[in-house]
């Protein structure tokens, strides 16, 4: 166990060493985004990964992330401060079973939500984050039928904001399902000034409650730049420490798991720790690699969604 300022020292000198970046989603525990060089959504971490001149990419976030970086910067050494950080959504569409139903729908075009394997990826025609997916699909002809994975919910969500029909791969996030409809309607009651924000993956009765849907960063800006003064927030509770550093005078209240618990933590983002990374970035280890040919297939949706996102 190393005390902060110590492990931040560390972890400092290691970066200069070995010319690494450390790029951290919201999701993180708050000394991690504080160690960060960069902070962001999935597509805006995978733009900064896509990018950097750093020779090492440390990525403090969960393993579809690292892997998304791996794809976009193959000639980049890609660390992950833990490789089991993996992700129940991703989990949900294992890439046999889903090369199978897109055999049985071979008519459609293939739209998966970036939380997935390089193996799902490299079976999709196009590559959606929460914050381009309504692009995304707004931009494929009319006559087209999609089939879109692995995010029932934000499927469902882009499907009410496009007016289009998806057939939907039935996944969802442990974390966004968790929040309780009930527990959410006493918290409005006790707080009747406070504005609900929530992510798309959580399901449709708490999203029909929310005044802004959004990606992480979507939910930031907006409560940043909201006249609001207090807030409900509907995703996972890391993303309150950048809310409270950059809008320090506002309330942000994380909306409460249905359980006692502390369910509106991801598990898989939440295994990374300072220690861990100070031992990746000195070990250079665990790494992400991907074969080549997986990575030059995965390849292609991204760069139709980078494309699309500028
Ligand atoms: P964002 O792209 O909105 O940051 O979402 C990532 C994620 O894993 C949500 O659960
Ligand atoms: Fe996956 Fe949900 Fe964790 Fe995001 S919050 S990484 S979707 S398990």
């Amino acid at each position: 166990m190393f005390a902060k300022e110590d492990a931040f020292a560390k972890i400092a000198r290691l970066k200069k060493e070995r010319n690494a970046v450390i790029l951290a989603h919201y999701y993180q525990e708050p000394d991690i985004q504080d160690v960060a060089d960069f902070l962001g959504d999935s597509l805006a971490l995978s733009q900064e990964a896509a990018k950097t001149k750093a020779d090492v990419i440390l990525f403090a976030g969960v393993h579809f992330m690292a892997e998304t970086a791996k794809i976009l910067n193959p000639t980049k050494t890609v660390l992950i401060p833990d490789l089991a950080a993996g992700c129940s959504l991703a989990d949900s569409c294992p890439a046999p079973l889903f090369r199978e139903f897109k055999a049985q729908h071979p008519d459609h075009v293939v739209v998966s939500y970036i939380n997935c394997s390089a193996a799902v990826k490299a079976e999709s025609d196009y590559i959606c984050t929460s914050s381009n997916a309504v692009r995304i699909v707004n931009s494929i002809a009319k006559d087209k039928k999609i089939l879109f994975a692995p995010d029932k919910n934000l499927g469902r969500h882009v499907m009410k904001q496009t007016g289009r029909d998806m057939l939907l791969w039935q996944g969802s996030c442990i974390v966004h399902e968790t929040f309780s409809l009930k527990k959410l309607t006493l918290l409005k009651m006790e707080h009747p000034d406070a504005v609900v924000i929530a992510h798309p993956e959580c399901e449709e009765p708490l999203l029909a409650e929310a005044s802004f849907i959004g990606s992480t960063t979507a939910l930031l800006n907006y409560a940043i730049k909201s006249e609001a003064e207090k807030f409900i927030v509907l995703t996972e509770a890391g993303i309150i420490h950048q809310m409270n550093k950059s809008a320090p005078e506002k309330t942000f209240i994380p909306a409460p798991p249905n359980a006692n618990c502390a369910c509106n933590e991801c598990p898989y983002m939440r295994l990374n720790t300072l220690e861990k990374m100070i031992q990746a970035l000195e070990t250079m280890s665990p790494r992400l690699d991907l074969p080549e040919n997986l990575r030059l297939r995965a390849l292609v949706p991204m760069q139709r969604m980078l494309e699309l996102s500028n």
